[in-house]
């Protein structure tokens, strides 16, 4: 091996050395004596994810030359128990049976624990930040903007009103803001110039845009099983990319309105307009303005993982 090549090597390591202290944190943070508190936290848990906001956290740190593992970790994993949380509750409302290519919580556990399971993971998140001061605004910022982007998307679907701007609100509160906050955290735990920091959360933000748009995407197009979680919920629900694109709120021939009517046909109808193009070329419209932020941060490994993690986001499958 060149010595670049170790070099390069070395600087992987130091990533997965993170994420596996990151492992270890959220682990140690869920543990109970109450056993379904702790099986049902260790199912979700364990059953992996993509971890896509601890890496965002750890990657903008190590870009800025952050290099203390131990402190990052702590906050990387309330992140992902904060987002792990969410999905355990969103099972609940959304009545998901899977997530993660495993039964839900819900479904094996029913809604109460997996209602408790969700606040446990929530709760933990406390004490994994209580060390980081004012860092606990920004956190608690997005999970105010999760609850209340979750509530917009409930009260939108109820009353019929699915347009472009409403979804666009709903997912910067409901997902946006989370990435926004990894992004913001790991900056300033690394101490970065208020350029850098504004940098990093506008990259996330803005890779967590687009992020749900892939997502919803997703939902309508892929499969279950590669997908690891129920798939079509979106469209019977009256929400989603599709829905919002289609102006489903103004419109009778869409959405809510059309529940009634077989999904397969609804399916096919927007798959075959330009819904989905659209919609993923705003993905990557809001991609390529994630990496433009990057401009203002010194070149790196770190800094090309990021890109590496943009780009990730568009061309995912699952
Ligand atoms: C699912 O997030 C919820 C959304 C915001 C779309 P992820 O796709 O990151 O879920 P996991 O953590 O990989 O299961
Ligand atoms: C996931 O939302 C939960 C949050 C973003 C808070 P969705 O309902 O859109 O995501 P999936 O498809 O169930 O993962
Ligand atoms: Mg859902």
């Amino acid at each position: 091996m060149t010595a670049w090549a170790v070099d390069q090597a070395s600087l992987g390591e130091l990533v997965d050395a993170g994420l596996t202290s990151i492992e270890e944190a959220m682990y140690q943070a869920t543990s109970s004596e109450v056993e379904v508190l702790r099986d049902a936290s260790r199912h979700i848990l364990s059953a992996g994810g993509k971890r896509i906001r601890p890496r965002l956290l750890l990657l903008s740190y190590l870009a800025l030359g952050g290099n203390d593992l131990e402190r990052v970790a702590k906050p990387a994993a309330a992140v992902e128990l904060m987002h792990t949380a969410s999905v355990v509750h969103d099972d609940i409302n959304d009545h998901g049976i899977v997530r993660r290519g495993r039964p839900s919580v819900n479904s094996i556990w029913g809604r109460t624990f997996a209602l408790l399971t969700g606040d446990f993971l929530f709760t933990a998140v406390y004490e994994l930040m209580a060390p980081y001061q004012h860092l606990n605004v920004d956190l608690a910022r997005a999970a105010t903007a999760l609850v209340e982007g979750e509530t917009l998307q409930a009260s939108a679907v109820k009353d019929k009103i699915f347009t472009r701007d409403i979804y666009m609100r709903i997912i910067a509160l409901k997902t946006a803001a989370l990435f926004r906050a990894a992004g913001t955290i790991g900056a300033k735990l690394a101490n970065g110039s208020s350029d850098a920091v504004a940098a990093l959360s506008s990259f996330g933000f803005n890779l967590g845009m687009a992020f749900q748009i892939v997502d919803d995407i997703l939902d309508l197009v892929a499969d279950e099983s590669t997908l690891g979680k129920s798939t079509g919920i979106d469209l019977e629900q009256g929400r989603g990319v599709a829905v919002a694109l289609n102006d489903a709120g103004n419109s009778s021939s869409n959405g809510r309105h059309d529940i009634a009517d077989p999904m397969d046909q609804i399916k096919r109808r927007l798959l075959e307009g330009n819904t989905i193009a659209e919609a993923r070329e705003q993905a990557e419209l809001l991609v390529q303005d994630a990496i433009v932020q990057l401009s203002v941060i010194p070149n790196s490994h770190y800094k090309e993982e990021l890109v590496g993690l943009a780009n990730l986001v568009i061309e995912r499958d699952y």
